[in-house]
C-alpha cells in the first residue's frame, strides 16, 4: 500500500475526470480533486528532447490540433498544441500537461498513478526510466506513486533501477493469460495488477490477495458495474465518472 492509503475501496480517476472534461488534461485533475478521489491515473510518454508529458495516444491528432507522433515533438512545440477544443470550445486552453506540474498539482491525499506508454517510440535503453525517476524523485513522490505500464520489460528494468518506487502489471490477455498476479509480482517486482473489468476472474483477486497484492480494475463508470467490482472484492477501481462513484461509495 501507498502510504497514507487505508484498506478501502479506493477511488482512481482515469486520465482525469475524463468523462467531464478533456482527459489528461489540467482541466480533467483540478476536476477529479475537487470530486474526492484517492488517486489519478495519468499516462506518460517522452517527447524528442526527453521530458515527461502527459499524453494517451502515441499519436496527436485524436485530442490535439496537432499532428504527428509525441517522440518527434519538443516540449515546446507540444505546448503550443490546444488540448482541450477536441472535447469542448470550453477548454481551448487546455495545453499538455507535463509529468511534473501534475504532481505540484496534487493535495497531500490524493496518490498518482504514472502509466508509461511505451509503445511507437523506437528509442531503446534506459532513458524513459530514467527521467521518470528523476522526475519522481525530484518531486519526493516515492512513497505516492504507482508506476504502471502494459510495457513489463520497462517494468522490469525501472524496478532494478529503483526498487522502493512501487509497480503495477498492466495485464494483456495475448501475453498473461497464463500468468498469475503473483507470477508478475515476481517477475517484475509488481505490487499491483491491474485489469479491465470484462478480464477479471476470481481467481486473480484470490491469488492476488495471498500474496499482498492490490487489484485495479478499469473502467467503472456505473453504479452497477461499482457494485459488481465490490462483490468480486476489488481494492481500486478506476472511473472516467469520478463524482458519481464516489457518491455512490459514500451512500453506502
Ligand atoms: O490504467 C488503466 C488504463 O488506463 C489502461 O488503459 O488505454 O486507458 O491507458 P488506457
Ligand atoms: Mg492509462
Amino acid at each position: 500500500m501507498i502510504e497514507g492509503e487505508k484498506r478501502k475501496l479506493l477511488v482512481v480517476a482515469h486520465r482525469g475526470s475524463s468523462g467531464s472534461a478533456p482527459e489528461n488534461t489540467m482541466a480533467a485533475f483540478r476536476m477529479a480533486i475537487d470530486e474526492g478521489v484517492d488517486m489519478i491515473e495519468l499516462d506518460v510518454r517522452m517527447t524528442r528532447d526527453f521530458e515527461l508529458v502527459v499524453y494517451h495516444d502515441a499519436d496527436l491528432r485524436r485530442t490535439t490540433n496537432g499532428s504527428g507522433f509525441i517522440w518527434e515533438k519538443t516540449l515546446d512545440e507540444l505546448k503550443h498544441l490546444d488540448a482541450g477544443s477536441w472535447y469542448s470550445p470550453k477548454f481551448a486552453d487546455e495545453r499538455i500537461p507535463t509529468l511534473r506540474e501534475v504532481i505540484d498539482l496534487l493535495p497531500a491525499n490524493i496518490n498518482l498513478n504514472i502509466e508509461i506508454k511505451s509503445d511507437g517510440d523506437v528509442r531503446r535503453g534506459i532513458a524513459f526510466e530514467d527521467a521518470c525517476i528523476r522526475v519522481i524523485r525530484e518531486k519526493g513522490f516515492a512513497h505516492r506513486v504507482l508506476v504502471s505500464s502494459f510495457d513489463h520489460k520497462f517494468l522490469r528494468r525501472f524496478h532494478k533501477l529503483d526498487p522502493a518506487i512501487r509497480i503495477g502489471a498492466l495485464y494483456l490477455p495475448v501475453r498473461d493469460a497464463a500468468k498469475k498476479p503473483s507470477t508478475l509480482e515476481r517477475r517484475l517486482g509488481a505490487s499491483a495488477f491491474i485489469c479491465s473489468r470484462t478480464q477479471l476472474r476470481k481467481r486473480f483477486i484470490a491469488d492476488a490477495h495471498q500474496h499482498d497484492i492490490m487489484v485495479a480494475c478499469y473502467v467503472v463508470n456505473t453504479v452497477r458495474q461499482l457494485e459488481r467490482m465490490i462483490r468480486f472484492g476489488v481494492d481500486a477501481v478506476v472511473t472516467d465518472f469520478p463524482r458519481r462513484i464516489v457518491r455512490a461509495l459514500n451512500e453506502r
